[in-house]
């Protein structure tokens, strides 16, 4: 019996399509450290028109165009960041802006739709004049955060108070041409409200590897030395960036089928089970669904409820056809990720599959 795997664990699961490989294996070459390679000049002032600004870089992943950024704005010894608390930049880059850039990051509450007080980063913006303190000197922001999209009121308003307190804004914008596909608006109507950005080509875009940082051209000079400082500076880099151009050509105008997908699975499953999960509709707007298992459910082996619940679906012991992967997140809550290579039919096998394990835990109730 075959079995097939349904992987919804991560969207940088997403694979380079054909067209992909092709542009790959054509693309003209050069040496990008001297800036000659034509391929990835093209992706630059590609990504630097799509989202608004003077100019672009590539750099090998998002990580790195995040630490990149921080690090250009964070010059000065001593200064210090203010970042939500559930940020990407603050939860899984290893804390690589104190760890290498001797960045100070000071959080502030996401609240449950991603945004944050803004007089809560007012109440935390403080300045060298008094010498107990790091000086404030960059907002990070996420946007979309967890599949949540913030709306462009919140962006605005955040714009407002980074004048008004003379600071920056980094967009930690891996997925914000997911943001921009929900919202119905062009990329550069949100990465306009930061002074930089850094976009992944490498999740729900397809490309196999990379990440674009955008940002004036003095800033992007100095993004480059950093760079290369870091160890990014690629060579014949026009292999990556042809992919990366077919992600922001093509791929960028598919997203919303991947978003449609998201929407089905979280709706199918809290009608077959709304005894057993929750979802909050409201929050799936991209590509990532996020849901709580019911907490009373029984697990073994000092399992969370949320590893229990991803390992059955995981599970073909039951003798089921699918396997499906999906990210268990602290105690109860679940992630599964749609993405280019994921079918309405591999949706339809994945809800199959929850069905399955539903009843069965059901009647362990
Ligand atoms: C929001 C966000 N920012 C940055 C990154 C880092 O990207 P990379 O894995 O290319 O380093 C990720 C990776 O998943 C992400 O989700």
């Amino acid at each position: 019996m075959e079995v097939v795997t349904v992987d919804l664990r991560s969207d940088t699961l997403s694979l380079p399509t054909a067209d992909m490989r092709c542009a790959m294996a054509e693309a003209e070459l050069g040496d990008d450290v001297y800036g000659e390679d034509p391929t990835v000049n093209r992706l630059q002032l590609l990504a630097a028109e799509l989202f608004g600004k003077e100019s672009a870089l590539f750099v090998p992943t998002g990580t790195m165009g995040n630490l990149i950024s921080v690090m250009c704005h964070c010059w000065q010894r001593g200064s210090e960041v203010l970042l939500g608390d559930q940020s990407h930049i603050h939860r899984f880059e290893q804390g690589g802006i104190a760890q290498l850039a001797g960045v100070h990051p000071k959080t502030i509450r996401n609240l449950p739709d991603g945004t944050f007080q803004l007089s809560e980063l007012q109440a935390k913006y403080q300045t060298s004049a008094d010498v107990h303190f790091a000086s404030t000197s960059l907002i990070c922001v996420e946007n979309p955060i967890e599949g949540k999209v913030l709306p462009l009121s919140f962006m605005v308003q955040l714009r407002s108070v980074a004048d008004e307190l003379k600071l920056p804004i980094h967009l930690d914008g891996a997925r914000v041409i997911n943001a921009a596909t929900a919202l119905g608006v062009p990329p550069k109507l949100i990465t306009k409200y930061a002074d930089t950005a850094n976009i992944c080509l490498s999740k729900g875009l397809c490309a196999p590897v990379g990440s674009v940082i955008v940002g004036s051209k003095q800033f992007i000079t100095k993004a480059k030395r950093v760079r290369k400082l870091l160890g990014g500076g690629m060579r014949q880099a026009g292999v990556l960036a042809a992919a990366g151009i077919i992600s922001l050509n093509v791929i960028s105008k598919k997203l919303y089928l991947d978003h449609d997908n998201a929407k089905y699975f979280a709706q199918n499953i809290l009608s077959l089970a709304p005894d057993l999960v929750e979802v909050n509709l409201k929050h799936v707007t991209t590509n990532i669904a996020m849901f709580q298992i019911n907490n009373a459910m029984p697990t073994k082996n000092g399992q969370t409820v949320a590893q229990e619940f991803v390992w059955r679906m995981e599970n073909t012991s039951d003798g089921s056809k699918t396997r499906v992967k999906m990210c268990a997140f602290g105690d109860v809550t679940v992630r599964a990720v749609f993405y280019h290579q994921i079918s309405k039919l591999d949706v339809q096998k994945a809800l199959e599959k929850f069905e399955l394990v539903a009843s069965a835990w059901r009647n362990e109730l």
